[in-house]
Parts: structure tokens; C-alpha cells; sequence
């Protein structure tokens, strides 16, 4: 049987009274919920590092600016609890009360990895992100925590966080589970209409296109720019960045000298849909 708690005590008390089950240790998976085959990959992968797996909950409302999807954003807590039936242990579910108490006023922000990309469109997103992984880091006291390499940015804030501020804790990076045709799983998917949802399964294509000519030519900012090219002829309504950067930093690179990552967001009708993969 799943546990559901929805206090940060309760989760403690929890925690303490399993004696973190058999092996002694504890892993968590954050997510907002709406959950998919690639949340349920996170969950399994977190069981193979401890008896003891958390999954958290959370639609965390200071990640989303004014006027994006927060209302919109779909919940469904008891399909949810369903599918991690047998993966999960603790599904920690805690209100917006709960995690931000009136008069909450700290928040955590990132430089290094978080500059440019997402922020550039979303400035106040990984405070958010940050602020939020950082409480539930310290509620669950985990000895590891998977993220997805779908949120390949957020994946890096998340270990340079988790680096500076010392937390005792191990960051799993876990694959990106796509659809037949390569379109990331993903909650906002559900918003895709027929003809919407086609147009999606182009952008991992035209990636990968372009990882091709970035091995072949060599010209990073003209593969950039043709990627860029094709996904507006492929009818997406707005292209936000393609971009191909260092794989650990996200800096910028001239050349293919070191391990590198294609990130790109594009919009599609109001649909925010990102993706990335290796380049080298
Ligand atoms: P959410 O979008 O629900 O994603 C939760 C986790 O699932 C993230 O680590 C994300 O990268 C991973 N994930 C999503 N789609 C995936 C896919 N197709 N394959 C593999 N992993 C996938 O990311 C968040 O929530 C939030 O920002 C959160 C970290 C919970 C903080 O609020």
C-alpha cells in the first residue's frame, strides 16, 4: 500500500517509522504530477538505488509566470496514485499552503547552468524550480533524487544546487522516454490537438537532423540556424531557441571539442514544448 502524506512532519514521521525499509536507504522523484510513462521510468530507476522510494506531488505554483498554464496545468491525483501503485512507497502531496506558508520569503537562485536558454523566456522559473527541489530535499532527506534528462537544463540547476549548497545527496540523471514517433512524453502533451500533436512529432526529427550536420560540418551556429529554419516550415508557431551548448556547463562552443547538447523550445498554438539529445 502507498502511504499519502501531505505534510513536510507527516513525511518525516514516515520516514522515521519505516527505518528506511530494508536497505537503509531512501530515494525521491519530484514531479507536478499528470504522471506518464516517463515519470513512471524515474520511479523505476530510483528503485534500483534504494528500498525506499518517494515520489512528491506538486504543482508548485512559484515556478509559473503570470499568464502561463499553472490554472490550466492538469491534476489527477488519483490516477496518479494508481499508476505508481507497486513503484512507489510515499507519495508526498502537499498543498500550496504547506510548502509556502503565508509570509514565506526565501528563495534559492542559481546562476551557472541556469543563465540563458529557459531563462531568457522564463526568468523567474528555476528560483522557482530551485527553491521548490531544495524544500523537498530537505523534507525527504533522501540519499538519492532522479530527474529526467527531458528537463535537461533543469537537471543541471538541480546538481550545481545540490553541489553548492552541500546537500547530502546523489543527483540521477534518467533518459528521455519519447513516443513511437520521438516526441518526449510529456503533461502538456494532453494539450495537443490531432493536427497539433502531428506537428510535435517533428521537432525530435529535425534534432536529430541537426546533430547530423553539427557532426558533419562543424558549424554549430549554421546548424542552429537551419534547425531553426525547419521547424517554422514545419508549422510551429514559435521557435524560442535552438541552441547547441556544452553538455555540463550549457556554455557556448564554437566546435564539437568537448561534450555537447542540442536544447531547443518551440511553441505550438499555446503549447511550450521542449526537447534535447547529445550531440557528442
Ligand atoms: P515534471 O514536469 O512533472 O517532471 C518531473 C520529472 O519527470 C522531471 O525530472 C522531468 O525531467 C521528468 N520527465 C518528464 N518527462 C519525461 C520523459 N519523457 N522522460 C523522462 N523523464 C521525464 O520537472 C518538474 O516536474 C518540476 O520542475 C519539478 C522538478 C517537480 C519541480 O517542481
Amino acid at each position: 500500500m502507498i502511504q499519502h502524506i501531505a505534510t513536510v512532519a507527516g513525511l518525516r514521521a514516515a520516514l522515521a517509522a519505516s527505518g528506511h525499509d530494508r536497505d537503509g536507504r531512501v530515494a525521491l522523484v519530484p514531479t507536478m504530477g499528470a504522471l506518464h510513462e516517463g515519470h513512471i521510468s524515474l520511479v523505476n530507476e530510483a528503485r534500483k538505488h534504494s528500498g525506499l522510494v518517494v515520489v512528491s506531488i506538486f504543482v508548485n505554483p512559484t515556478q509559473f509566470a503570470v499568464g502561463e498554464d499553472f490554472d490550466a496545468y492538469p491534476r489527477s491525483l488519483d490516477a496518479d496514485m494508481k499508476k505508481l501503485a507497486g513503484g512507489a512507497d510515499i507519495v508526498f502531496a502537499p498543498s500550496a499552503r504547506e510548502m509556502y506558508p503565508g509570509g514565506h520569503a526565501t528563495t534559492i537562485s542559481v546562476g551557472g547552468p541556469a543563465a540563458g536558454l529557459e531563462t531568457d523566456f522564463r526568468p523567474h522559473f528555476f528560483a522557482g524550480v530551485a527553491t521548490v527541489v531544495a524544500k523537498l530535499l530537505i523534507a525527504a532527506g533522501p540519499d538519492v533524487a532522479v530527474f529526467g534528462e527531458k528537463d535537461y537544463q533543469q537537471l543541471l540547476v538541480v546538481k550545481r544546487l545540490v553541489r553548492d549548497l552541500a546537500l547530502p545527496v546523489t543527483i540521477i540523471g534518467a533518459p528521455i522516454l519519447r513516443e513511437a514517433d520521438g516526441l518526449a512524453l510529456s503533461s502538456r502533451n494532453a494539450y495537443l490537438s490531432t493536427g497539433e500533436r502531428r506537428i510535435a512529432g517533428r521537432l525530435n526529427v529535425i534534432l536529430k537532423d541537426a546533430v547530423a550536420q553539427a557532426r558533419a560540418s562543424g558549424d554549430l551556429r549554421a546548424v542552429e540556424a537551419a534547425a531553426t529554419e525547419a521547424l517554422w516550415q514545419a508549422g510551429f508557431s514559435h521557435v524560442d531557441y535552438v541552441a547547441i551548448r556544452d553538455a555540463q556547463t550549457l556554455e557556448h562552443i564554437a566546435a564539437l571539442d568537448r561534450p555537447a547538447r542540442i536544447l531547443a523550445a518551440v511553441k505550438i498554438g499555446k503549447t511550450r514544448l521542449i526537447d534535447n539529445m547529445a550531440v557528442a
